[in-house]
């Protein structure tokens, strides 16, 4: 029922260690059922003997750890693995990211973060997959089917999945980190808790208890929101584990009086593991025998953390998959690397292109605090190391690009970097080098740590000292490509009105710098779309595709005033979700409908054909939206509901195929039941969401 962090254990094996947050007695730590943030196969091994010898019952532990982007092989963050839109390769990296850590001895990660998130201010947004719920829940089965593979957790190589954060995390007020959460109950069913859902029917193990509060209750101590709807109408039967410190955190919240209340209101709503407090391990006992805990909700808590413990195999193997040959095989292994380096270039989004890309082997200047910098992997990789990952100006040099030449022109941040005393020199080389280059290359970013947990921010631009950078550079040379490294979209106007082209890479992970050197000298065409919408200014958000129309929708360009808009800044966003260009062309033709009525039991099929009309070949990602025109209660102006990656080469034609079921049309009703209504709908197929490329049934 103890969730103990791997850190207190130190070479005798024995738990200690100043880092006992928790406070736990030695006695509480001998009989911990679980180990986060510990790895390796040696060292596990080693604690699990010593742990199974002493432990009264010889229960074995499971350990735990964040493997959110890959484990030693580093892949994109998850919100740079939305931009794939291709989860057959997402669901491959995550089984990558199982064999490497179960032969290093984990049995367990904190993934998929299936949070749907709309605001660029919250630093989490880097591990969702986006803005989009329907996609989401695609990426969330993806990467459950990827860890646990579809025959059973004691499968060599897999690893149990842990779906977070339940629920509704991705929306907290003013984008600040822990911060309330307000959703009507019609909108946290229709947008936020269906990711969750198709993780969990994908069979995920493990659910993860969010900070936030909803509806004021903290998720953690949310009766209803556990029992009645996670376990009573989502059918989930697996552990549900408190996030870190979270049930303690329900005297924070002002929910809880003290320890034992937290524990006891936790343990009412269903939480099994304690996460990081000792609150169960310290006052459980003493609740049942006074009779304020029923000892059915221990034995069921129990029972279920058992299971999990035998669905894993460890009553049989308590050493499951760690093994220190294979892991010194499987880390890192070129086939890990090769599948890191297709997805990143696969997430990359390339924003602007005047045709300056791609590189052809002119005299180009890589400039910029990413040229050199390796920490490319993101907030949440805590086994990725600079030295095992490959910066842009290694990327360059490993592919051989002709006249290239490199600078830092500035330092990452003044937070996060040196100090200021070399500014002038390092952009003074840098300039000079921009004037004698044809083209320059510009890699720019906030920091790793500057989104991911606690990292919220309400200024999205990048730092002075890179904007004074690019201004400079742009002043001697117009021939300037941006490649930008963030967690989260950016307030990147300025930089998109200058540059001749802009290429989103966010955070790449382990072969971040070969991918980028591929997509620049174009090995590999891009074929990232946007999984969340750039903001034009961090005064949108939170802004996504699916809004709706209110009652004063305003048109773009317009002058009338009395509609919802600003009077400083467009709605549009800079680059709206689904966008991303290409080095080649295509065109999607008019929407075919194999009918204009559609009755309830009908799969309405939806058509376009889709060509390379450019001089190289390329992948299209075709969209398809739907959209309800009138309903009981208002509708989004259109939702997500299909879409295929095609690759064409020039002048090549393909169809592409969609299906309309009727369930694909449901929704919350004005009376809160699940259902389509009858209507007009319209379908938009096209290559991001503000398509007009449409056609209209109607639903009997
Ligand atoms: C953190 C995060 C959660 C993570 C857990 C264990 O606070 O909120 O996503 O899995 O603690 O590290």
């Amino acid at each position: 029922m103890l969730q103990v962090s791997g850190m207190f254990y130190t070479d005798d094996g024995v738990l200690t260690g100043p880092e006992n947050t928790a406070g736990y007695t030695e006695e509480e730590i001998r009989v911990a059922g679980s180990v986060l943030g510990t790895v390796g196969a040696g060292q596990l091994k080693k604690i699990q003997r010593e742990y199974m010898e002493r432990h009264p019952h010889h229960i074995p532990l499971i350990f735990m750890a964040d493997i959110i982007n890959g484990f030693r092989t580093v892949f994109p963050i998850p919100l740079a693995q939305g931009c794939t839109f291709d989860p057959k390769l997402v669901e491959e990296g995550a089984a990558v990211a199982a064999r490497e850590s179960a032969a290093s001895g984990l049995h367990l990660t904190f993934s998929p973060m299936a949070d749907l998130v709309r605001d660029a201010r919250w630093g989490r947004v880097m591990e969702s997959t986006g803005e989009d719920a329907w996609l989401n829940g695609c990426f969330a089965r993806a990467m459950v089917e990827g860890y646990q593979g579809r025959s059973g957790l004691r499968e060599k190589g897999r690893i149990a999945a842990c779906v977070k954060h339940f629920a509704g995390y991705g929306a907290p007020t003013a984008g600040r980190d822990y911060n309330t959460v307000e959703l009507s109950e019609r909108t946290l069913r229709d947008d936020y808790l269906p990711a969750y859902k198709e993780a969990i029917d994908a069979g995920a193990a493990t659910v993860m208890t969010s900070f936030n509060t909803l509806d004021r209750i903290p998720s953690s101590a949310n009766r209803r929101l556990m029992r009645d709807i996670l376990r009573g109408e989502m059918g989930f039967e697996g552990v549900l584990i408190s996030d870190w410190a979270a049930i303690e955190e329900l005297c924070s919240h002002g929910v809880a009086r003290d320890k034992e209340e937290a524990a006891r209101l936790a343990l009412e709503a269903g939480v099994d593991i304690d996460m990081m407090t000792n609150c169960y391990c310290r006052h459980l006992k003493e609740l049942v025998e006074s009779g304020a805990v029923s000892s059915a909700l221990i034995d069921e808590a129990v029972l279920r953390i058992l299971k999990l413990k035998n669905d894993l195999g460890l009553f049989e193997d308590p050493y499951k998959d760690a093994d220190e040959r294979e892991e010194k095989v499987l880390v890192l292994c070129d086939e890990h690397r090769k599948t890191a380096r297709r997805m990143a270039a696969e997430s990359f989004v390339l924003l602007k292109n005047d045709g300056i890309l791609p590189l052809a082997g002119e005299r180009t200047a890589f400039i910029g605090p990413y040229v050199a910098n390796a920490e490319i992997y993101g907030a949440w990789s805590m086994f990725g190391t600079p030295e095992t990952t490959v910066s842009i100006e290694q990327g360059i040099k490993n592919r051989g690009c002709g006249h290239a030449y490199f600078a830092e022109g500035c330092i990452l941040s003044a937070d996060f970097g040196r100090s200021e005393e070399t500014a002038g020199k390092l952009l003074q080389e840098a300039v000079e080098l921009a004037q004698k280059a044809d083209k320059v290359v510009l890699a720019l970013g906030e920091h790793r740590l500057q989104s991911g947990e606690a990292a919220s921010r309400a200024d999205i631009t990048l730092p002075d000292c890179q904007m004074e950078l690019f201004r400079q550079v742009c002043a001697v040379n117009k021939n300037v490509v941006v490649v930008l490294f963030s967690g989260r979209p950016l307030d990147i106007r300025e930089i998109c009105g200058q540059a001749a082209a802009v290429l989103a890479v966010w955070m790449p992970g382990t072969e971040g710098g070969n991918a980028i050197a591929d997509v620049l000298f174009g090995d590999v065409n891009p074929s990232g779309r946007l999984s969340m919408s750039f903001p034009y200014s961090v005064g949108q958000v939170p802004i996504f595709y699916g809004q709706f129309r209110t009652g004063r929708p305003y048109i773009e360009g317009t002058e009338e005033k009395y509609f919802s808009r600003y009077l400083d800044i467009p709605n549009r966003p800079l680059y709206p979700f689904g966008y991303g260009l290409s080095y080649t062309t295509f065109a999607i033709g008019p929407v075919q409908l194999s009918a204009q009525q559609m009755r309830r039991t009908d799969r309405l099929r939806v058509t376009v054909t889709v060509k390379n009309t450019g001089t190289v070949g390329g992948s299209e990602v075709v969209q398809m939206y739907l959209a309800d025109v009138n309903g009981s209660v208002a509708r989004p102006v259109r939702e997500l509901r299909g879409f295929c990656k095609v690759r064409l080469e020039p002048g090549e034609e393909s169809e592409v195929s969609f299906e309309i079921t009727e369930e694909m049309l449901r929704f919350h009703d004005i009376h809160m039941d699940y259902v389509s209504e009858p209507g007009v709908f319209r379908v938009f197929v096209g290559d991001c969401s503000e398509t007009e490329n449409g056609a209209a049934f109607v639903l009997e």
